[in-house]
């Protein structure tokens, strides 16, 4: 399976504003045009439940898109559930990433929030990012990952200037260092 990450960041690297938890506020346009462009090119979406409880209400189900939410209590969600639609699992990653290749799928979109990135990334399973890079500090926030350590080597794919005030979108592809 290839993975793909999909976050939007500050310059100094925060991935929400201080403890607010919205991001359509202080993203630009241009990267939610970039983003909704990465979505309707993949068929299989995975996130955290937290990110899901941010975003639900933004949420367009649709037969072609299997969206995945990461909880440890997922029988809280079964009202939410659509089947092949919007699913909720507490599968260790490793397990869910086997059942979704079986079932053919290839690539995965995997969208936040740091909890999750860390898990995967802790699994060494993150082979791609793209990355926005807004042109702002805050400070403080949730960083890209959660407090772990990591020793991953970037290779860029692509570097584009998104706008005038200088929002940046990068794509690397991931190489895990010993
Ligand atoms: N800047 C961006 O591009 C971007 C993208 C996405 C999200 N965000 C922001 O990030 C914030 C949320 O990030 P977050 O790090 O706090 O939370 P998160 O990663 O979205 O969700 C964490 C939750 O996911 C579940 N989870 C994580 N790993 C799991 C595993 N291995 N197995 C089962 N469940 C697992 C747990 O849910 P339970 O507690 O239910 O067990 C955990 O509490 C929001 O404010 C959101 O707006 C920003």
């Amino acid at each position: 399976m290839n993975i793909i990450l999909v976050m939007v960041i500050t310059a100094d690297g925060k991935t929400t504003k201080w403890t607010e938890s919205a991001v359509h506020d202080w993203s630009s346009h241009e990267d939610k045009k970039h983003f909704q462009l990465l979505k309707s090119r993949h068929r299989l979406i995975v996130m955290g439940r937290k990110t899901y409880e941010r975003i639900k209400s933004e949420i367009v189900l649709s037969t072609d898109t299997l969206r995945i939410v990461m909880t440890q209590r997922p029988s809280d969600f079964s009202r939410d559930a659509v089947d092949g639609q919007l699913e909720f699992t507490d599968e260790p990653v490793a397990t869910l990433i086997k059942r979704l290749e079986a079932k053919g799928y290839e690539t995965m979109l995997l969208v936040g929030g740091s909890r999750l990135n860390t898990e995967f990334l802790n699994n060494k399973l993150i082979n791609e990012c793209y990355l926005t890079i807004e042109p702002r500090f805050f400070g403080s926030g949730n960083n890209l990952f959660a407090n772990t350590k990591a020793n991953v080597s970037l290779e860029l794919m692509e570097l584009r200037q998104l706008n005038h005030q200088g929002t940046l979108m990068v794509h690397y592809r991931l190489h895990y260092d010993h």
